[in-house]
């Protein structure tokens, strides 16, 4: 719900989401090109296809734009091809190679040998007794080359043997292959033959062994010791291919590199033939069939698309000696796992996922990049606390410790579905970097344990996204101009005021400069400062420094003093802080009589979108209740020359309403990622100047248009662009420092 109004108000606001930005699942558009195009430089993407995908035209378009490699889900298999000895049926095969031929594809074989879906014809007799070996082999070399050879125009590669190494764990005296009626009748001998069999048919297909459970330590030493006999013995064996039915939680991209570097010293291709990544924590060989979450959670999300782009960059770096990775299915919706396993980069409507973009939109140059180990910790931090730490080029690494959790997320990072995946550490502890450098300046974050919302004990606690989050800073380069400095300092003051429009108590933080208590006639313009959305009236001072990029300015001798207000913009929230605990009944509907006395709770937040929020009551507030309230205990200017409204983001929508609607009360205006005004509706208002801005990342031409337009028209306007800043907090103590000078001029 959240992410939807954030990324509803900055439509609004600024007319298109910035990229990058930290909100919202977005509606993928349709891609132009494909997966295999951005790995060209890397290896073939494949996908596993049945009959029906090669059928249907918008399927076709998107397995032509996605993939350059094709395997046969099941069409290839002993059984389908051969259901009886001698009986061969090449009809689904025929149809998947022919879409290939067409095509200009060139196909993985799969498989020749296997103990599932093959005709038991292959190895018993009617009785169910196992044949003699000289049968077994006969059968088997009679099946795999009249395979071979009838796609040997466009089958490159097979899986000569799958699935033949057994699962863990392994006792000793027990064998390290599976007991299968082949095995049983021929050894380990069975694979050789077969090996053989398809290297007679076509001497220039390339052979693999294929298994899954492949980056387990144990088996896939197991595999490496089949494979390294097979050599040994001068089988022709070229190649391992990697099943990849992983999920979210496993393996570890340490346990799928180590196989690799393993599989690569005695093999010169690897290919991942079967690749998928289910939601729930099977793995490989243990199934659970369309099982899992009946919905699948932004959190899993996560760690699917973090597991799917760990594993690239990995496959990246071991491009050498991998030379194809193929998707078990086009999308969920045909996976063998189940839809609702959520397994592929595709979903049950066949649109691309997040996780799609993520793995396309890779950056070469990050692959190679070293993160300097000159992390410290964070200047939020909580006393003593050495986590979070920021490095000297943004990048965040975080702690938590969590013995019993299963998965633990970091809300920053990674664009789009958000966030930085922790793994366990040595220690026990959960650790994680993010992925690349973050933007400069102030984020709010939390953690995802299992799914729950935490914050992060390492560090303090912000208000924003209606929630106390944590924060960390990220030290910017121009950090000196709200830094905390030997100047005179003025005051932040909480003032409790009588609002009976609301029929309660509020509260506003009012910013009052060093000299104010020094000179006790002297009276001050007002600049009311409001906060954005799910922020309150902490967010200007705490989290923007707003008082202390005022003392530094007035020190500097850049602006003249002046008095800040901030206040909390909302009238429909719930119980807060500085607010009178919940007890009294409900605000009364508008015209009811107020109950005498004593202040009351607020209702709790209805379930409005952003125009309930905003059209809510604050106009009155601000400017019948909190205006008189503050020209009467302060010493102010009270005029309209001398007051200012700015806000930022929601607050810049308030600002834009209340200023129009009141011109008669501010005579300066300030949005920062707020919106813009144009000359039209400011006609007539006598506005003294307008200042709006907003960071690079957030469509910042809206910004420079507007402030021409209005400079064109003849108003005091200034524009200003925040560099690399997005929606956050840099961006608006920077707009603060740039306004401040321009007003009450
Ligand atoms: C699966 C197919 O996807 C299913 O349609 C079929 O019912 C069973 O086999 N390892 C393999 C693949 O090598 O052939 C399997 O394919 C999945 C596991």
């Amino acid at each position: 719900m959240k992410k939807f109004l954030i990324a509803g108000l900055c439509a609004m606001v600024l007319g298109a989401i910035p990229s990058g930005a930290q909100w919202g699942p977005r509606a993928i558009p349709e891609p132009t090109d494909g997966l295999k195009d951005a790995y060209k430089d890397y290896f073939k993407i494949g996908v596993a296809v049945n009959n029906r995908n090669v059928s249907d035209p918008d399927q076709i378009k998107l397995i032509l734009r996605e993939f350059n490699s094709i395997t046969a889900e099941n069409a290839m298999k002993p059984q389908p091809t051969e259901p009886k000895k001698g009986e061969f049926n090449w009809e689904d095969a025929d149809k998947i190679a022919d879409f290939c031929r067409q095509n200009g594809i060139k196909m993985r074989g799969h498989t020749l040998m296997w103990h599932s879906q093959i005709g038991t014809w292959m190895y018993q007799d009617e009785k169910g007794n196992l044949l003699p070996k000289e049968e077994f082999y006969a059968n088997m070399k009679h099946h795999i080359q009249a395979i071979v050879n009838r796609y040997k125009d466009v089958v490159y590669c097979w899986d000569v043997v799958n699935e033949a190494v057994a699962d863990s764990p392994v006792y000793p005296g027990r064998p390290e292959l599976r007991n299968s009626p082949m095995y049983q009748i021929a050894g380990e001998e069975f694979i050789y033959k077969a090996f053989e069999y398809a290297h007679e048919a076509d001497p220039n297909a390339l052979l693999f062994y294929n298994d899954y459970n492949d980056a387990e330590p144990a088996k896939s030493q197991r595999i490496f010791n089949l494979v390294k006999r097979m050599k040994d013995a001068g089988v022709p064996v070229d190649g391992i291919g990697m099943q990849a039915h992983y999920n979210v939680y496993g393996p570890s991209m340490k346990e799928v590199a180590d196989a690799i570097e393993l599989y690569s010293t005695i093999v010169n291709h690897i290919h991942l033939t079967e690749l998928d990544i289910r939601i729930n924590e099977d793995m490989g060989g243990g199934l659970r069939f369309n099982q899992g979450q009946a919905q699948v959670s932004d959190w899993e999300r996560t760690l699917q698309q973090d597991q799917y782009v760990q594993l690239f960059k990995v496959l990246r770096k071991h491009k050498d000696v991998i030379d194809c990775v193929t998707f078990w299915n086009v999308s969920d919706k045909d996976s063998w796992l189940g839809v609702r396993n959520y397994p592929l980069l595709f979903d049950e409507n066949y649109k691309p996922k997040q996780a799609y973009l993520a793995v396309k939109g890779f950056d070469p140059k990050m692959d190679n990049f070293v993160v300097a180990e000159d992390f410290k910790p964070s200047e939020l931090n909580q006393p003593g606390q050495q986590y979070p730490m920021v490095n000297s080029q943004g990048y965040a690494r975080f702690k938590v410790d969590a013995p019993k959790a299963t998965s633990v997320i970091v809300s920053l990072g990674l664009g789009g579905s958000g966030g930085t995946v922790l793994h366990k550490a040595e220690d026990g502890s959960w650790m994680g970097t993010t992925d690349g450098p973050m933007d400069e300046g102030f984020h709010y974050y939390h953690l995802t344990v299992d799914g729950g919302v935490l914050n992060d004990p390492g560090t303090n606690n912000y208000y924003g996204s209606t929630r106390w989050e944590s924060g960390i800073e990220i030290p910017a380069h121009d950090a000196d101009f709200y830094a905390m400095k030997n100047v005179a300092h003025g005051k932040v003051q909480q003032v409790l005021f009588w609002s009976k429009s609301t029929n309660q108590v509020r509260v506003a933080w009012v910013y009052t400069p060093a000299e104010y208590e020094k000179n006790a006639k002297k009276k001050y313009p007002v600049l009311y400062l409001q906060h954005g959305w799910g922020e309150n009236e902490y967010a200007w001072w705490n989290q923007g420094h707003a008082n202390l990029i005022m003392d530094n300015l007035i020190a500097d001798g850049k602006i003249q003093p002046f008095i800040i207000v901030m206040t909390y913009g909302m009238t429909n929230e719930g119980f807060r802080p500085g607010q009178m605990p919940a007890a009294a009944p409900a605000r009364p509907a508008p015209g009811a009589p107020a109950p005498g006395g004593a202040p009351q709770a607020r209702p709790a937040r209805p379930a409005g979108g952003m125009g309930m929020m905003m059209n809510n009551g604050f106009e009155e507030v601000l400017c019948d209740e909190l205006v008189p309230y503050i020209d009467a205990n302060f010493r102010t200017i009270a005029k309209k020359e001398s007051r200012a409204m700015a806000g930022l983001s929601m607050g810049g929508m308030e600002t834009h309403t209340i200023t129009l609607a009141r011109p008669e009360m501010f005579g300066w205006y300030g949005l920062l990622s707020g919106g813009t005004y144009n000359p039209d509706e400011v006609k007539g208002t006598g506005v003294k100047g307008i200042f709006i801005g907003c960071g690079s990342k957030e469509g910042p031409d809206q910004i420079r248009n507007a402030a021409k337009a209005l400079q064109d028209a003849g108003y005091n306007a200034k524009g200003y662009v925040s560099e690399g800043t997005a929606h956050e907090f840099l961006t608006w103590r920077r707009c603060l420092y740039e306004m401040a000078p321009m007003l009450f001029k």
